[in-house]
This record gives C-alpha cells, sequence and structure tokens, in this order.
C-alpha cells in the first residue's frame, strides 16, 4: 500500500503510520487495576511520538497518556478515588455503566484541580468492555484527545462460564483505536480534521505479536470524530461476541465491522492456520458509504464539506493500521468458537410507556451548515441550567431519533443499555441486536431503540445524551434528562419507622438526621409549608448510612417535613430552617 506524501497547506507534512509501513512500536498493553478499591490520579505528561518533541498530554496513573484497565466484578460495590492533578477542572465518566447520576461522572460532577472524587457504587453490568473519560462540559474533545480515558472490563459468572479466550495481554487484547491530528509543534490539535495519525492503546505504528489460535479482541472507537470500518488484510472472517454493554445472543460472523465513536466491539480471530505469517488490522475507509465522516465524502448527497476534510488521506481510503506477527499457540489456547453465548431478551415496543422524540439539525442552516455544525437536538442547543426530559423512575420508553442533517451522528444515552428496534425502519443487524449505549444515525435516516429507566432516581443530578463526535457533544449536540421517582405513589405499603431524630432543629446550614431501623436510610422527600417537594433523594447507592446529612443552605426559613424511607418503613419528622 504505497501512498504520497501529501503536503496540508503548505504547512506540515502528514506522518502516518498507514503510509510510513513501519509498524516498528510494540503495542502497549494497559496494566490493570482489580478489587473493590482503586485509585486514579490525572495529571499531565508529555509523550514522544516524534524524534525531537514532546507533546503535551494527560495519562491516569503511571501513564501519560490513557490510564489503566479497570477490571470489575458484576455485583461488587467499589469504591474509586479519582485525584485531579491537572490544573484544570475535569470530570470523569463511566461511559456505558449503569451508575446512579452523581456517580456517572457527567459535566455537573466536576473535580476541581488538587481534589479527589469519591464515587461509590454496585456493579450491576454485564460481562463487557465499558470505558472511561472526561466530560468537561466544552472541553470533552480537548481532555479526551490529549488521552484523557481509559478501559473498563466487567466480568460476571455468564461469560466466565464459556469457552473464550481471556488471558488480559496474551489472548484478550484491548484495542483502543483513535486518530489524531498533530500541529506543526506535535501537539494534538483536537479540532483538526486532518486526523491522520493512528494510535492504538496510545502506540503510533504499532506491532503485536498474536498466538496461532483463536484471540478475543476487544475494539474500541475511542477517536474524536472519525468512523473506522475495520477488517483484517487477509480478509478474515470474524465473529462479533460482545456489543456495548454485553454478550450477543451467538457470535456473528463478519469480515467487516464499523465502530462510531464511543462505540465498542469484541470479536473472536482464528489465528490457528497462520503461524509464521503476518496480517494487518485495516481500515476499510474506502468501504464507508458517504455520509459517514471517514469516507470519501462526508456528507450525504453531496450536502457540504468540512474544511481541510479532503487534505486528509485518510479519509475514504484504506489503512493497515496494526501489523499482527502470528507466533506459537500458547499451552491453553482457545481452539474453538462458542455456537451460542446468553440469552438475549430486548423490551418489546407494546411494553413502552412513552415514546420520545429526538431530532438532530443544523444550528444554522445555509452553507456547510448541514455538515459542519454545530447541530442541535429538538432544535436546543445544550444548557448546563435546562433539564430536557423527565422520565418517570421505571419507565419503558422508546426513543425516536431523527437525522435532519448531513451527516451520521453516534448517538449515546447515560444511565441505560438499550436494544435497538429498528433502523430506518428495518431491524438492526445481528451485532447490533445486542445492548448498546451508542447508537449511529446516518444521514437523513431514522433509528427507534427501546429501555428501561430503572435503579436510579435523582431529583437534582442528570443524565446526559448526546452526539460521541466530541467536537459536536462540546458545540451543543446533548441534552440531560432526570430520572424521578414518585415517592409517594410507588412506597405504599410501609410501617412507620418509630424514631426519627433530626438535630440542629430548627437548624440555620443543615440538619443530621437519624433513624431508629435496622435498615440504612434509602432516600428522603423533602416538602415544604405547603406541601410542594423542595427535594427529593432517592439515590441507592450513595446511602448506606443510618445517619445522613441533610444541607439547608439552599433552602428559605421555614417548616418542612422530611419524609425517610429505608427498605421496609419509613416516615415523617418535621423540621425547622432558620
Ligand atoms: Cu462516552 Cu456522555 O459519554
Ligand atoms: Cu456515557
Ligand atoms: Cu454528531
Amino acid at each position: 500500500m504505497k501512498r504520497t506524501i501529501l503536503t496540508v497547506l503548505g504547512l506540515f507534512l502528514i506522518s502516518n503510520s498507514a503510509f510510513s509501513q513501519t509498524f516498528s512500536n510494540s503495542l502497549a498493553i494497559p496494566s490493570t487495576l482489580t478489587g473493590t478499591n482503586i485509585s486514579l490520579s490525572i495529571h499531565t505528561g508529555t509523550m514522544a511520538f516524534y524524534p525531537g518533541f514532546s507533546t503535551n498530554s494527560i495519562g491516569f496513573n503511571a501513564y501519560n497518556y490513557l490510564g489503566p484497565t479497570l477490571i470489575l466484578n458484576k455485583g461488587d460495590s467499589v469504591h474509586i478515588n479519582v485525584t485531579n492533578n491537572l490544573i484544570d477542572t475535569t470530570t470523569i465518566h463511566w461511559h456505558g455503566m449503569h451508575v446512579s447520576p452523581k456517580n456517572d461522572g457527567g459535566p455537573h460532577t466536576v473535580i476541581p484541580p488538587a481534589t479527589t472524587w469519591t464515587p461509590k457504587f454496585k456493579v450491576r453490568d454485564d460481562a463487557a468492555m465499558f470505558w472511561y473519560h472526561s466530560h468537561l462540559h466544552m472541553n470533552t474533545a480537548a481532555q479526551v484527545t490529549k488521552g484523557e480515558a481509559g478501559l473498563i472490563i466487567v466480568k460476571d459468572p455468564i461469560e466466565a462460564a464459556l469457552t473464550l479466550p481471556r488471558t488480559y495481554g496474551v489472548d484478550d487484547i484491548p484495542l483502543v483505536v483513535q486518530t489524531r491530528a498533530f500541529d506543526v509543534n506535535k501537539q494534538f490539535d483536537a479540532l483538526s480534521a486532518v486526523d491522520s495519525v493512528v494510535l492504538i492503546n496510545g502506540t503510533k505504528n504499532p506491532y503485536t505479536n498474536l498466538p496461532a489460535q483463536v484471540v478475543r479482541l476487544r475494539l474500541i472507537n475511542a477517536a474524536t470524530m472519525r468512523l473506522f470500518n475495520f477488517g483484517f488484510s487477509n480478509n478474515a472472517t470474524f465473529y462479533q461476541i460482545v456489543s456495548d454493554g454485553g454478550l450477543l445472543s451467538a457470535p456473528v460472523s463478519m469480515t467487516r465491522l464499523r465502530l462510531a465513536p464511543g462505540e465498542r466491539a469484541e470479536i473472536l480471530l482464528d489465528l490457528t492456520a497462520l503461524q509464521t505469517q503476518t496480517i494487518y488490522l485495516t481500515n476499510y475507509g474506502s468501504q464507508l458509504p458517504n455520509g459517514y465522516y471517514g469516507a470519501a465524502n462526508p456528507a450525504a448527497m453531496g450536502m457540504g464539506t468540512i474544511p481541510n476534510y479532503s487534505s486528509n488521506a485518510f479519509n475514504g481510503t484504506d489503512n493497515a493500521i496494526l501489523k499482527i506477527n502470528v507466533v506459537a499457540p500458547t499451552a491453553s489456547a482457545v481452539t474453538t468458537m462458542p455456537s451460542t453465548l446468553t440469552v438475549v431478551t430486548p423490551f418489546l415496543a407494546s411494553q413502552a410507556n412513552k415514546t420520545r422524540t429526538k431530532t438532530f439539525s443544523p444550528k444554522v442552516m445555509g452553507p456547510g451548515g448541514g455538515l459542519n455544525g454545530p447541530f442541535v437536538i429538538n432544535g436546543m442547543s445544550f444548557d448546563m441550567m435546562m433539564i430536557n426530559d423527565t422520565v418517570p423512575f421505571n419507565n419503558i420508553e422508546v426513543w425516536n431519533l431523527t437525522n435532519n442533517t448531513a451527516i451520521a451522528h453516534p448517538f449515546h444515552i447515560h444511565d441505560v443499555q438499550f436494544y435497538i428496534l429498528d433502523i430506518n425502519g428495518s431491524a438492526p443487524p445481528a451485532n447490533m441486536a445486542g445492548k448498546k449505549d451508542v447508537v449511529v444515525v446516518p444521514a437523513q435516516q431514522t433509528v427507534k431503540f427501546i429501555t428501561k429507566f430503572d435503579d436510579f432516581t435523582d431529583h437534582m443530578t442528570p443524565y446526559m445524551y448526546h452526539c460521541h463526535m466530541l467536537v459536536h457533544e462540546d458545540e451543543g449536540m446533548m441534552g440531560q434528562f432526570l430520572v424521578w421517582d414518585y415517592l409517594t405513589d410507588i412506597k405504599k405499603n410501609y410501617n412507620s419507622i418509630e424514631s426519627i431524630k433530626a438535630y440542629p432543629n430548627p437548624a440555620s446550614s443543615s440538619w443530621i438526621i437519624k433513624v431508629d431501623d435496622k435498615d440504612p436510610i434509602l432516600g428522603y422527600k423533602l416538602t415544604n409549608a405547603l406541601g410542594k417537594d423542595v427535594r427529593i433523594v432517592n439515590d441507592l447507592d450513595l446511602n448506606y448510612a443510618k445517619e445522613i446529612e441533610i444541607d439547608t443552605k439552599e433552602l428559605s426559613q421555614g417548616v418542612y417535613y422530611l419524609n425517610v424511607y429505608t427498605k421496609v418503613n419509613r416516615g415523617t419528622v418535621k423540621l425547622i430552617k432558620q
């Protein structure tokens, strides 16, 4: 694959692994952190991607770019310390994981410099690969581009019972695939369309040695904007076994796998017959239809152009991105493919309580407006102070996504995994029929998914939904929703708690509430003297305690009624704010 070196704007040369064809760097495999107490420290660093240059970057713990892989077990309660050693504020979001809003790490849960955020949550997700990354409002692209991201592998008994490769770094290989643009000083340029340098696990020009047996590749598209169309240079058939949030019902055979930013897929590749041979993981950009970022033309039907897009020789072309040398098999090689994996039970459209419609459009119509953004959802740009949707707790909902722009957008929602009902009226392909948290909505098309908003509610802290092309997200292609629990409706047959102690009462800054009950407090509702709810907290994961503190600073003076509940009991106490 010989390519010509292009001059871009006469300023600098594209330097690309695919062009140089020297896959000379051994692929990095991030180390792992396991257990239920995990510490992450975010800091700046530098990387030597180019001789004579140091590129400013962000990494976690021992890394100057990306972070360790967290290995979590379903059912465990984990405590994480996230220390921000940057000079800037940041947030860390557990992408794809089903955690409560306050633990989710969205743009409202900022971690100021020199502070530690301590989320704790029970791992409720099925075995799959998730990821963590910055979600700072208007700065996600900049921070993630510099490296502020890492992987999460969740394990569970169903996956563990299958005969699958799972020796991390040996026959079970994480592949964080990104493209990056560098400026003349070899610094990351998060906004440039000339992202022609591929990094896999932060390694430029990577090669790896894989054993001649069935291997599992855990692919994630962690690029800022681009879709990948993966395949192998020998045109091998491979099998997808896991989508974003869980096992598929059975392996799905394929020769190409399209992944948009934010999406993950685990595939099995049989290398048994290829010992001593070399193959390449390849991005088949020439086979991406127009209308996808990464195709020859990112616009469907010729609707506009992106500045400098055509200068990027990575667009619309086929490029080897990882050299794979097939070496001797390991002693405990997996040599078979499973025929079935798990039982996937999507919600049925007939179960839905509500359909919500989300329509994507350019913020401003006109030349290039169909393609360049900013884009809006239902006519609105993201506003930190505006709750776009309030979802009743335990609702099963159909979300109907319509893309009225010229380019495909990968739509992501927090809190839930969903099932795709249809893509422009057709059932999803088999590899998209399992749990998903990102779905590509093609230009001028529609997607419907169905999901259930269970387990977590929060009166104050919203979850996000947004385009996972990070520049679009930062420019406002995002909305936020609360999940509400109408406490009195759902907690009916309660016994009363005999004793609730509140002190000080009256209080000026906070009340401490103590209950004399064998179970911890699970939530509360605070109502003012007029019977209006002023605060509802149903954060099952945060309140292990028999004692809670309620901040009163934002409340006006007067009488309040606090309705506290534990697992089977509840009670009310009258409180006074001074
Ligand atoms: Cu991966 Cu809201 O993000
Ligand atoms: Cu997310
Ligand atoms: Cu988008």
